[in-house]
């Protein structure tokens, strides 16, 4: 099959390289250009990543690139809004990293100016493409749980001085909070798993005294709990200052049954309620960029484009829900965990 889209990307730091592999891996997509705020070589990319890769000093000059037809931004989280809002008004698909942007305002911008261009988008929730996600949400589509009342998907990874973006994520203007820095994905896949629109959430946050977290601007450890329209209640743990191997917790109960990470009892099979079966599947068990499933994430994205639809799971609309619930969280924490009600 033909590359037929051919991105450029914008930032070329961690998260970066793994996009480019991951979009050079699929059937139609190619990286044909990156900026960079730093001077870059575009024979050493070439060879490095494979293909022809022209490097931009300038993103204006990038984005009026009539050859590129997908823009990839990498970049800090503070950026996001005035580099997507561009390429959008240049006519380009957008992929865009976690967070969409640190503000609710930002994160509507974005939608409006995709909306008004007619491009599509790809928001990296990428764990909804995670094979324990894909299985999780099988099992759950096959009615084996019955009918969910309560889900909590729980995030775990000590963001330290051992992590590369740690020398920006310490600072509110990017880190943000604890939701908005990582923890979103937990709460990204409670949604998706809980498959019910939420209605109220409720949220409070504190910090670790390690001193390893002390830089940090904002409370590190943050406990959501949401309840849904349809009745449902759920809870995301989201904990960057936690000194521990890298853990998505999952626990999801309904009618017939429960999960619990890759374990699970239904009624409906009849088996051994004392005991829990096993699922075999990859779990998310590394904050490594390397190891995140960015590349079925992409041929998802790719496919859709080709059909000239939304994708599926990680669309701008979709993912600016879960960024609805992040920010409502946030300032039920500032608030001390009053209740905040979705619009
Ligand atoms: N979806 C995920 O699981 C995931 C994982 C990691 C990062 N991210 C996101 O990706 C984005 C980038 O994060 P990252 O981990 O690649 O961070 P990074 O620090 O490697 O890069 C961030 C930005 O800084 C630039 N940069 C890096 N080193 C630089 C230098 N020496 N001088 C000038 N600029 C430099 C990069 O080009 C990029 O624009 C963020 O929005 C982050 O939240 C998402």
């Amino acid at each position: 099959m033909s590359k037929r889209y051919n991105v450029g990307v914008i930032g070329y730091g961690w998260a970066a390289t793994a996009h480019i592999a991951a979009i050079n891996a699929t059937s139609q997509g190619r990286v044909a250009a990156v900026w960079s705020s730093r001077p870059l070589d575009s024979a050493e990319l070439s060879a490095r990543h494979g293909g022809s890769i022209r490097v931009y000093s300038e993103l204006d000059a990038m984005l009026a690139d009539p050859d590129l037809h997908v823009v990839d931004i990498t970049s800090y989280p503070s950026q996001h809004r005035d580099q997507a809002v561009a390429a959008a008004r240049a006519g380009k698909h957008l992929i865009l990293e976690k967070p969409m942007a640190n503000t609710p305002e930002e994160v509507r911008e974005i939608v409006a100016a995709a909306a008004a261009s007619g491009v599509k988008g790809c928001i990296c929730f990428e764990c909804r493409f995670s094979n324990q996600f894909q299985v999780t949400k099988a099992l759950l589509d096959e009615g084996l749980l019955g009918r969910l009342h309560y889900g909590e998907v729980d995030y775990y990874h000590g963001i330290g001085p051992w992590y590369g973006q740690y020398r920006w994520n310490t600072g509110r203007k990017e880190g943000g909070s604890a939701l908005l820095t990582a923890g979103c994905h937990a709460l990204d896949a409670l949604l998706m798993l809980m498959g019910q629109e939420v209605e109220m959430v409720s949220s409070l946050s504190t910090k670790s005294s390690s001193p390893f977290f002390t830089p940090y601007e904002y409370d590190t450890s943050s406990v959501t709990i949401l309840h849904f329209k349809g009745g449902a209640i759920g809870k995301t743990a989201a904990i960057v200052d936690c000194l521990q191997p890298y853990y998505f917790h999952t626990h999801l109960v309904g009618s017939e049954g429960s999960l619990l990470d890759d374990r699970f009892h239904s009624m409906k099979l009849k088996a051994d309620r004392g005991h829990w079966s096993r699922l075999s599947m990859k779990m998310l068990d590394s904050g490594d960029v390397s190891d995140h499933p960015y590349q079925a994430q992409f041929q998802a994205f790719f496919d859709a484009l080709d059909e000239g639809r939304d994708m599926p799971l990680t669309s701008l609309a979709e993912a600016a829900k879960t960024f609805d619930v992040i920010f409502a969280a946030d300032r039920s924490a500032a608030q001390g965990g009053q209740p905040v009600r979705l619009p």
